[in-house]
């Protein structure tokens, strides 16, 4: 399309640009005046490339004035929007570079909440949350495969219907704690196994999912938040291998799935014996071992970034 466009036609869209990324030439904070050309230069060349006609400008304006309105204490649209466009999982690749043998990162989500229930190494963070219940051990290590003691780790996940605990009324905490590695950085917990959802799709991102017939699915995951002093925070998840959702194409909505952090659980029936001896009264059990290994650098407060 590009080369149909005459030299004095390219010249004034050319103009146009130079004038505006000029325009922000004398921003004093030398990061925000890089940001802000840049954006200038990559929005213009989107506009140029496609020949975003007016009434596609109109359309996506009145998109996200949709997005805005949506926008609530509780629900965040434009970062489910940033989600599915996959912003969310490029940033947090950006920001987690690869590190020799480090546990990949994922997103973070909306779900997790400051100050979960502590519970003690092999307590329960299931908090009674409807499931099967899955035992989880492993040990937390730096790069150069020294233990980390005392890291600690926030879990959360949704139960057995796909919904996690602040998602329903009434306020009852389930499906989330936090623990600390032992003396050689292990870590050991009851959770449940986890269940594949849908993000929230009532709203325009999910119009967005349906006029491009694409799924809202998340395959089933358990989250990780795993913090230590003179360690990358990593924030990750745990998938299920076998989830269906993993088989297709478009594996998950927000892209968040990374081929190593896809792990084998283990599925026992109630009549083997439990890890810790713990009486299931009769339920089948699962099993995870997740081995975490954390690159050296600094903690980050992913909670605070988040409010
Ligand atoms: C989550 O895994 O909790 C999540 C991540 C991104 C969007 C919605 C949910
Ligand atoms: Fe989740």
């Amino acid at each position: 399309m590009a080369d149909q466009i005459s030299p004095e036609q390219t010249a004034r869209e050319e103009d146009l640009i130079a004038q505006v990324v000029q325009s922000f030439e004398n921003t004093p904070d030398e990061r925000m005046k890089y940001l802000l050309q840049e954006l200038v230069k990559h929005v213009h060349s989107y506009v140029r490339t496609v020949r975003l006609t007016e009434a596609e400008w109109n359309t996506a304006i009145e998109f996200l004035t949709r997005v805005g309105h949506a926008t609530t204490r509780h629900r965040q649209e434009f970062v489910l929007l940033s989600d599915v466009l996959g912003v969310s999982m490029q940033t947090v690749a950006v920001n987690n570079e690869v590190y020799g043998n480090a546990t990949e990162a994922t997103v973070f989500g909306p779900f997790f909440v400051n100050g979960a229930p502590l519970i003690e190494n092999g307590g329960d963070m299931s908090g009674g949350a409807p499931g099967e219940p899955a035992w989880v051990e492993g040990t937390i290590r730096g790069a150069d495969g020294e233990p980390v003691p005392g890291a600690r780790i926030e879990v959360w996940e949704a139960d057995a219907e796909g919904f996690y605990d602040v998602q329903h009324e009434g306020g009852r905490v389930y499906g989330r704690a936090h623990l600390f590695a032992d003396e050689e950085g292990e870590f050991r917990f009851w959770g449940i196994f986890p269940t594949p959802y849908a993000i929230a799709d009532d709203g325009p991102v999910g119009d967005l999912l349906t006029a491009t017939e694409r799924s809202p699915y998340r395959p089933a995951h358990l989250h990780f938040m795993v913090t230590a002093p003179g360690y990358r925070t990593l924030v990750t998840h745990v998938f299920v291998r076998g989830d269906e959702h993993l088989g297709k194409a478009t594996k998950d909505a927000v892209f968040g799935v990374k081929d190593s952090l896809i792990y084998d659980w283990s599925r026992h029936s109630a009549d083997e014996p439990t890890p810790d001896g713990r009486d299931l009264q009769g339920k089948p059990w699962a099993g995870l071992h997740f081995d975490v290994v954390l690159a050296p650098g600094q903690a980050v407060d992913y909670a605070a970034l988040m409010e």
